[in-house]
């Protein structure tokens, strides 16, 4: 089938990239001519594992292309992805702006019928006025259907999780839609490609779930999905806070919690909160979209609060610690919000870094992926060739994003080039006893 993917983000990309690893024709554009130019030149806007492989390997067999004229991924296109930005306003509510200028222009180009899809992340109802735009702004005797199919991608397992999917969830209007987004990831539902990053391929899991709904409930699984996620999170560290007050250990209690099935273990992992660019924006906007309908969704406006909070606790640790923060030197391991990526949008450990400059502290970095995007950001900091030349003459050391390699460091090595041997550790990534051993002064979160 011939694909177009208008807006080559991050979901776009590895949306786009992936439907050609499984046999489609591909052509993405975007209105970014920078990044456009970066991928034709053959290289990655971001970093992503197998994104990079998986590109080069779709673009040598001649079915992914990149493309600075939309004109050029619509026309010869049946099935159109639009998977622009839809950043957050001041008030929370999101931006469609880019939705409906994208839209227009399909309508303007197109000669023949279309299958309009949104995998951007939009309020409900959105949809609709994809729709009425485009009958609006296209041509008069030219077919369009409208589907929503939101994404589930995690940043860091992206590919991962658009070749194995828990679910793919499609919001159509008409039957001729749901065929043609059911033979488009027939080769994903079936688990019949030839997987580019698995030996054994999961398939003996059985058919993927492919769940048909409408459009706006399509729109609401996406937007219940992450709320719910977060939701989670924030309940794991309200625990923390109650284990910390109590002696109780976080990480039994997320065990214990997690293997009642109806729970589930993931997604219990307390520590500096959650960032990224998608729980913290569509929180805010499930929010806003609820007091549009009007409800106030309080509950969710708590999972915000509790969130923004571990910010100020984990100052308050490093202080508990340190005492004075002004001419202190602090050793922060990890800047991106999460592992195996290199994001840093809402990542605590920029915002928690900004508060202990604030209050006087030097910060020495390292992060394997993200420190080129954090300079930018954060031109003070200073950064580091490895965790061990942050962690010099340091007060205290700072784990903030779980990176593997962080799991394995030479222990007696970083307390010997520490001032200090003072370690809070905001991941919760090492055993207390042994720390204690090692001679560090240590805190974790929540135990
Ligand atoms: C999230 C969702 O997991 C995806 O399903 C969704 O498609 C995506 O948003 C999106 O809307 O595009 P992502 O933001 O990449 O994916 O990252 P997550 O793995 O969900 O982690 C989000 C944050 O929660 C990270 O800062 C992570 O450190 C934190 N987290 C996660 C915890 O603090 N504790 C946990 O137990 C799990």
């Amino acid at each position: 089938m011939k694909i177009a993917i208008l807006g080559t983000g991050y979901v776009g990309l590895v949306t786009g990239t992936c439907f050609s690893e499984i046999g489609h024709t591909v052509t993405c554009h975007d209105s970014d001519e920078t990044k456009i130019d970066i991928l034709q030149s053959g290289d990655l806007p971001i970093y992503e594992p197998h994104l990079h492989d998986l590109v080069r390997k779709n673009r040598d067999a001649g079915r992914l292309f990149f493309t600075k004229i939309l004109e050029d991924a619509v026309e010869p296109s049946e099935v159109i992805f639009i998977c622009v930005g839809t950043p957050p306003l001041e008030d929370g509510d999101v931006d469609l702006t880019s939705v409906e200028m994208v839209s227009r222009e399909i309508a303007r180009v197109s000669h023949s019928y279309k299958l309009v899809v949104e995998k951007s992340t939009v309020p409900v109802q959105t949809g609709s006025w994809v729709e009425k735009t485009i009958k609006l702004y296209g041509p008069k005797g030219i077919e369009f259907d409208v589907a929503s199919n939101p994404e589930f991608l995690r940043e860091g397992s992206a590919v991962e999780d658009f070749l194995h999917p828990d679910r793919i969830v499609i919001g159509v209007q008409n039957h001729r839609t749901e065929e043609i987004l059911r033979e488009l990831y027939a080769p994903i539902t079936g688990r019949t490609f030839n997987c580019p990053i698995h030996q054994d391929c999961r398939r003996d899991e059985g058919a993927v779930p492919f769940i048909v709904t409408s459009i706006s409930s399509a729109e609401l699984i996406k937007h219940a999905s992450n709320s719910f996620l977060a939701t989670k999170i924030s309940f794991i560290n309200a625990v923390a806070n109650i284990c910390e007050r109590t002696g109780a250990n976080i990480k039994d209690v997320s065990y214990g919690i997690g293997l009642d099935r109806r729970i589930g273990k993931s997604f219990l992992e307390a520590g500096i909160g959650f960032g990224g660019f998608c729980f913290p924006k569509d929180l805010q906007a499930f929010i806003r979209i609820s007091e549009k309908c009007g409800y106030d969704f309080r509950l969710l406006k708590e999972v915000e609060r509790v969130n923004h909070e571990r910010i100020s606790q984990v100052v308050e640790k490093v202080k508990s610690g340190l005492w004075i923060l002004r001419e202190k030197t602090i050793g922060v391991l990890g800047l991106a919000f999460k592992p195996n990526t290199d994001d840093i949008r809402f990542a605590p450990a920029l915002e928690i870094i900004k508060r202990l400059m604030k209050e006087g502290a030097s910060i020495r970095a390292y992060d394997p992926k993200a420190m080129e995007r954090a300079r930018t950001e954060l031109p003070e900091v200073l950064y580091c060739q490895d965790p061990y030349e942050a962690v010099r003459n340091a007060d205290a050391m700072l784990v903030c994003t779980e990176w593997n390699e962080f799991k394995e460091l030479n222990f007696e090595r970083i307390k010997g080039l520490m001032r200090r041997p003072f370690l809070l550790d905001g991941r919760n990534l090492y055993d207390r006893d042994t720390m204690l051993r090692l001679g560090f002064e240590y805190i974790g979160i929540g135990r």
